[in-house]
């Protein structure tokens, strides 16, 4: 069984290797090397797997999930610029994929390990990402 929380964040990044050329990183990333940096209203689907617990008819009380995506993912990363504000990006260039790794690392960490993780990073309406540890 799994259940999902869900969590918003606004952020602004620039995509480009600071070991690239200007052309380069041009050619690889095009508008989203725009030096000014843009952003996104990232949406990311925390997703739970577990037994319904017999007691509580819960996989995990859902303000657990709540709590941590508000601790780890929404306080470090809303309304920050990701590469100049966020030291897990200074030297990680912010694609949805890195940053659906980041996110999957941080929550990992807090999470019970009985549960399995796994989560859905959607970057605009159109495209996402899905991290579950590999
Ligand atoms: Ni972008």
């Amino acid at each position: 069984m799994k259940v999902c929380r869900r969590v918003t964040f606004n952020s602004a990044h620039r995509l480009y290797r600071k070991d690239w050329s200007d052309e380069q990183n041009n050619a690889i990333f095009g508008k989203c090397n725009n030096p000014n940096y843009h952003g996104h209203n990232y949406v990311l689907e925390i997703w739970i797997e577990g037994n319904i617990d017999p007691e509580t008819g819960y996989v995990i009380d859902l303000k657990i999930v709540k709590d941590l995506a508000k601790f780890e993912i929404e306080e470090r990363f809303d309304h920050r610029n990701l590469n100049l504000d966020c030291p897990e990006f200074k030297d990680l260039n912010p694609t949805a994929e890195n940053i659906a790794v980041v996110c999957w690392n941080l929550l990992r960490a807090k999470l019970d390990s009985k549960y399995g993780l796994s989560i859905r990073l959607w970057e605009t309406e159109n495209n996402l990402v899905e991290y579950a540890g590999s």
